[in-house]
């Protein structure tokens, strides 16, 4: 009998062309769950997946009672072997600003051995690598080597606010005993990883709001506060000079680093001086005690995502806005709950107001950090798996992104082998412009999972 590792990697390199045209095919539908005007194409991948799905002989269904369109597909013969749920998002974040792209985002092109779209990366080619494994599976033996369910949802980028409902709904339906996801990278080029940390995310908007309309500045300036200055002067407060959040028992849940991690990440050692020259700034900044790395993916921040108010035209004018506005987003880190941060940082917020204007603070997604165990058997598969598909051993990192579902995953579905495992490159670029995903990714992506699969199956 021909090896079966064989035959799946050569089949990946046979197929190759053709599985990266169909992923033009994805690539091309403009699915930005952000935006309303792209309702239809929410419809058009989801069908375009459940097409997918359906030639696999995987039943698949579409629910559209939990916002954009959600893809859940399940193919379970065997009594006697592990059933796989495999997660993942067709949704996109919106393509802006879109002359800063290359090619256009929804029109895929290859150059320098990768593919360039919006979501090449994030995450619809990570995605396609578990649907084209499973199609390898079955062409070369005639059968998936596991039960195997998938649900893809379109509303990730935008905070998933129906999943978790949708998981208490089909609590039975979707249950498991691993769970995979590819959305997310390796640790570095040429060294693949397995995510066992996510941070969590607490994002709020401000409104400042000052006089009923706005003012001419020499007319009344002095005499009333400015809404833009007060939200500055507010937002300057957030923070310190040495990189700390201000907000009071913003830390108070903060589990501290473990010896045994730092030396982990120490290893690990971030090129801070290539990462400082790869975006262009004179130097790293972030909290002071902890490393580039482990600020990035262990310890808790708060950023400002946006600011608005006042006069932003070509020129000067002259004016006191009648209001301003800010976004602002807190990374968190086992133990925080996003609950208690989105509190304690909206009464620091209005309790920092100033006389004369009115500060309104919003809520527009939060969930919790998430920490998956590592010594599970299933994980050492995994590492096997990678091995094969990518040629390297796989280190055990912490990511600084978020996705919501996984929180939902181990607490109400209480599945404990999460195997979160990236295929891309930490520069594809993901929610900026000229997002790509390498081609050589796409296919060590395919074979790891096609491997994994059917290695689970022998358990
Ligand atoms: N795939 C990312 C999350 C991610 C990024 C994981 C990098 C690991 C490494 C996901 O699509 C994403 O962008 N999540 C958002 C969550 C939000 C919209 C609720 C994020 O992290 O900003
Ligand atoms: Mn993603
Ligand atoms: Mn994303």
């Amino acid at each position: 009998m021909v090896d079966m590792e064989e035959m799946i990697s050569s089949a990946v390199d046979r197929n190759l062309y053709r599985f990266l045209e169909e992923l033009c095919d994805f690539l091309r539908i403009p699915s930005v769950s952000a935006r309303s005007e792209h309702r239809e194409d929410m419809v058009r991948a989801s069908s375009w997946l459940r097409d997918q799905l359906g030639r696999l002989n995987i039943e698949t269904q579409i629910y559209t009672d939990y916002g954009h369109p959600l893809v859940y597909g399940s193919y379970c013969p065997y009594a006697d072997k592990p059933t796989i749920l495999i997660y993942g998002h067709y949704d996109v974040q919106p393509e802006d600003p879109v002359e800063l792209w290359e090619t256009p985002p929804f029109d895929p092109s290859i150059r320098d051995g990768s593919i360039y779209a919006r979501g090449a990366t994030d995450d619809k080619g990570q995605l396609f690598t578990w649907i084209k494994a499973l199609e390898v599976l079955r062409a070369t033996s005639g059968r998936i080597p596991v039960n195997v369910k998938i649900l893809i949802e379109g509303e990730e980028e935008i905070g998933s606010p129906n999943l978790h409902r949708f998981l208490v709904d089909y609590k039975k339906r979707v249950s498991a005993n691993v769970i995979v996801i590819s959305d997310g990278s390796k640790y570095s080029r040429d060294t693949p990883a397995i995510t066992y940390g996510l941070r969590g995310l607490s994002y709020l908007e401000i409104e400042v709001i000052g006089p009923q309309r706005d003012l001419h500045s020499g007319v009344y300036g002095g005499i009333v506060k400015n809404p833009l200055n007060a939200l500055v002067e507010i937002l300057a407060k957030l923070t310190d000079e040495k990189g700390q959040i201000t907000i009071p028992g913003f830390y108070e849940d903060v589990v501290p680093l473990e010896p045994w991690e730092r030396e982990e990440m120490e290893k690990l050692a971030l090129k801070e001086d290539e990462v400082r020259d790869q975006l262009g700034v004179d130097s790293l900044f972030g909290e002071e005690g902890f490393s580039a790395l482990e600020r990035k993916t262990a310890r808790p921040t708060l950023d400002i995502n946006g600011i608005w108010g006042g006069y932003q035209g070509e020129g000067a004018k002259t004016v006191i806005p009648s209001k301003a506005g800010a976004k602002l987003s807190m990374r968190l880190v086992p133990n925080q709950s996003h609950q208690k941060i989105d509190r304690l940082a909206s009464d620091f917020i209005k309790s920092l107001t100033p006389p004369g204007v009115k500060v309104y603070v919003k809520q527009l997604h939060g969930t919790d950090p998430v920490i998956v165990p590592r010594n599970l058997k299933e994980m050492e598969i995994a590492i096997k798996a990678i091995k094969k598909g990518f040629g390297k051993e796989p280190v055990f990192i912490r990511e600084g992104g978020s996705i919501p579902v996984v929180v939902s995953f181990s607490r109400l579905l209480n599945i404990q082998p999460i195997l979160l495992l990236g295929w891309g490159n930490p520069d594809d670029g993901p929610h900026g412009p000229n997002e790509h995903f390498s081609i050589e990714n796409f296919k060590g992506g395919i074979k790891t999972a096609a491997f994994l699969l059917e290695e689970l199956g022998k358990s």
